[in-house]
């Protein structure tokens, strides 16, 4: 094997599967600022969109595709040819373009989905790759619940596909119902089996259902599949996608046993998942693998004491190898521009002046409440000044009363594109209050599905987090809020869903029935 052959393609789809998790929806913006972390993180191949389901979409993958320089930029296509002209008109502007092209190959979907034949769908996906073949040069070719098909039409439908053009094929797990053994002998049996095989790439898919698709990728890896379709954080449809991070890290710690390689940088790794999970609002839970709050904490004694004599006792993997800063330095109140912003360099971000300036605006303004700032601290301001979409509403005040004696209440005022309102009223407790007062100014339809809040660093002034999940109309959307006041976060948070909720009501994803 030469080192082309060694090294793994990480295909990651963060904004397209990753962006079917609920309440996940991003701007163009946003989607932009992701894919310009991947491409510096090594990923060969980004899946930007996926262009026939809404406008919101399309532009999205155009803009991703216009701006980015090395990595490759897919957008995913039914095996039509109105949905294939759409992705090839989002992506053609990319530097290295691909269309990635499916049609389900299972029986099941056949039967009950498709209302298709064997033949039909065969017809139809040599179709679709050979007309996506006479725009794009790179073409992708998908059989959608792959790994719940028949095993010979599987093979065959591959066979057509890479003859009409399809310099990769991809074996999905679509439902996560493989177990590594199993799907190990079935990527076998489609090397074997499939006789063009030689002349494409072949790649899986896996979701997590039942927790195994990581093991499922990398089992698919060791019996010869050469590229892996991922998510940050794992994020995606249902119980997600195979994360990035795991199959990286396992191939990374494990070089005997796997022998494989990828080009991704690894110390890039923390900061692109910190900033999905910003972008997103999808918090990482903390025992998480790689990229958990608790992935490297040392609970236990005897650990902590091993640790602390050779790394090597407990930990697997170091911390500075995933890009997480042994020394979270602290900064204060008497930090100046250069060493804020050589320390937002550092954890992995790349602002522009005016971005930095106003970062640095509302960290003289948290210093001057919070002793130490860390890295969290700073993620949150980063969020707060630079990421957010833009605002239909924004708190300008907010005033509170609560105790033991009074009745809580909240005074709140409030910019709604730029028209001040104002507001008070009484509630259970001073956030019930608050949300009562912002409801009522905002007049929302919206109901609060989640309410989540949790300290961003240790001590009492840390800033609290909190998380909102808001939903209308079958649209769903998470807010979130950071501020050393919690009831000053609990309204941040809320007015972030709010927006948020407004961006997805103006810019509607229409899921097609076959995804
Ligand atoms: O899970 C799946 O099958 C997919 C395909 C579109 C590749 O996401
Ligand atoms: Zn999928």
């Amino acid at each position: 094997m030469n080192s082309e052959q060694d090294k793994i393609i990480i295909f990651d789809t963060t904004l397209r599967d990753g962006e079917q998790s609920p309440g996940a929806s991003m701007n163009e913006a946003e989607k932009l600022r992701i894919a310009t972390q991947l491409e510096k993180l090594g990923v060969n191949v980004i899946e930007a969109g996926f262009p026939a389901a809404s406008e919101g979409d399309f532009k999205a993958v155009q803009l991703v595709a216009k701006n980015l320089k090395h990595a490759k930029v897919a957008a995913l296509a039914r095996a039509s040819q109105a949905d294939i002209a759409r992705a090839w008109e989002a992506v053609k502007n990319a530097a290295f373009p691909r269309i990635h092209t499916f049609i389900a190959t299972s029986d099941i979907h056949l039967k009950y989905k498709l209302k298709m034949s064997r033949e039909e769908v065969l017809e139809n996906a040599i179709k679709a790759v050979k007309y996506a073949a006479s725009l794009c040069d790179d073409v992708e070719f998908s059989a959608e619940d792959g790994s719940r098909s028949d095993r010979d039409f599987l093979c065959k439908v591959f066979e057509a596909a890479i003859d009409a053009g399809a310099k990769t094929v991809n074996l999905p797990d679509t439902v996560g119902y493989a177990v590594p053994e199993e799907f190990s002998e079935l990527v076998s049996y489609v090397i074997k089996n499939t006789p063009n095989m030689h002349k494409a790439i072949l790649s899986v898919h896996c979701h997590n259902d039942l927790g195994l698709a990581t093991a499922n990728t990398l089992a698919a890896i060791k019996a010869g599949a050469r590229q892996a379709e991922v998510t940050i954080n794992g994020i995606g449809e249902r119980a997600g996608n195979t994360s990035l991070e795991e199959v990286v890290m396992s191939l990374n710690t494990r070089p005997n046993f796997f022998s494989h390689t990828t080009s991704i940088d690894t110390t890039r790794i923390y900061p692109t998942s910190r900033l999905v999970s910003m972008i997103t609002g999808i918090l990482v839970q903390p025992n998480r693998a790689i990229v958990g709050a608790n992935a490297f904490a040392h609970e236990a004694g005897i650990h902590q004491d091993g640790v602390l004599k050779n790394p090597m006792t407990y930990e697997i993997m170091k911390p500075e190898t995933i890009g997480l800063s042994k020394n979270n330095m602290v900064l204060g109140k008497h930090s100046g521009r250069h060493a804020l912003y050589t320390h937002i360099a550092g954890m992995g971000y790349n602002l522009s002046d005016e971005e930095l300036n106003l970062v640095f605006e509302k960290f003289k303004h948290l210093a001057d409440r919070k002793k130490s700032i860390l890295d969290e601290d700073v993620e949150a301001l980063i969020n707060e000044g630079v990421l957010r979409s833009a605002d239909v509403f924004r708190l300008e005040y907010l005033n509170v009363t609560s105790g033991t004696s009074v009745f809580p209440s909240a005074t709140v005022h409030i910019k709604i594109n730029n028209r001040l309102v104002k507001g008070a009223v009484e509630g259970n407790g001073p956030i019930d209050a608050v949300y009562k007062v912002i409801s009522e100014l905002t007049s929302t339809k919206s109901q609060l599905l989640r309410f989540s809040i949790s300290a961003l660093t240790e001590g009492t002034d840390a800033q609290g987090e909190v998380t909102v999940r808001l939903s209308e109309d079958g649209i769903v959307a998470l807010g979130k809020g950071a501020d050393p006041d919690i009831i000053t976060a609990s309204a941040l948070a809320y007015i972030n869903g709010l927006n948020r909720l407004e961006y997805l009501k103006e810019h509607p994803v229409v899921r097609p029935e076959t995804l």
